[in-house]
């Protein structure tokens, strides 16, 4: 039987600052039938896309990414939050609903050519996933989708990614 995945998303008003509604995923993954339902419909939309290789930004989009990445029997590739990888990198700021950041990847994370499909849990302005979408470009690699768990509609995100690439998209659920 179908989960209505709704039913495993928090919302808490005001954090972690005044006029921001947080959708909170924390439920979800904590449910072991809602999480593999969550996980299946990304990879239902994905397989057909033929990725050889998923990509997701520090910390949630590891969430969703790994488990696909392990499934379909592909590479996972981290896009790591500023500072935290070893080696030569690449890497792209962005504006946040609330902040900046910046994100890296290895330069060897991605050959020229392979196709890249990218998660996050959850979709706001589409900073944080446009600037993973900069990353796989400057490697080289082709974005051929984007999954998220969530897609906060108000926030323009989906716009914003069409603007760089008019990938296939895919959003479990919308506020
Ligand atoms: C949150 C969320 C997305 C991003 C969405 O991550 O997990 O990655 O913000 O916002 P955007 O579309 O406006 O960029 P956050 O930066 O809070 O990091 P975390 O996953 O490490 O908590
Ligand atoms: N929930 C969770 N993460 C977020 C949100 C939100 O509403 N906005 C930006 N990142």
């Amino acid at each position: 039987m179908e989960i209505d995945l709704h039913d495993y998303i928090a919302t808490t008003p005001d954090f972690p600052e005044k006029g921001v509604m947080f959708r909170d995923i924390n439920p979800l993954i904590g449910n072991g039938a809602a999480y593999r339902q969550a996980i299946n419909q990304l990879i239902d939309f994905a397989r057909p896309l033929h990725p050889d290789i998923i990509a997701g930004p520090e910390a949630r989009g590891f969430v969703v990414g790994s488990p696909m990445a392990y499934q379909m029997g592909i590479g996972f590739v981290p896009a790591r939050k500023y500072g935290k990888l070893p080696r030569k990198s690449v890497n792209a700021k962005y504006g946040l609903e609330y902040g900046h950041s910046e994100l890296q990847m290895h330069v060897d994370a991605i050959q020229p050519g392979q196709r890249v499909f990218i998660v996050d849990d959850l979709l706001a302005t589409g900073g944080t996933i446009t600037a993973t979408m900069n990353l796989v470009r400057q490697l080289g690699g082709i974005v051929v989708g984007t999954g998220f768990f969530i897609e906060l509609e108000d926030l323009n995100g989906r716009e914003n990614i069409m603007k760089i690439d008019n990938v296939p998209f895919k959003a479990l659920l919308e506020y």
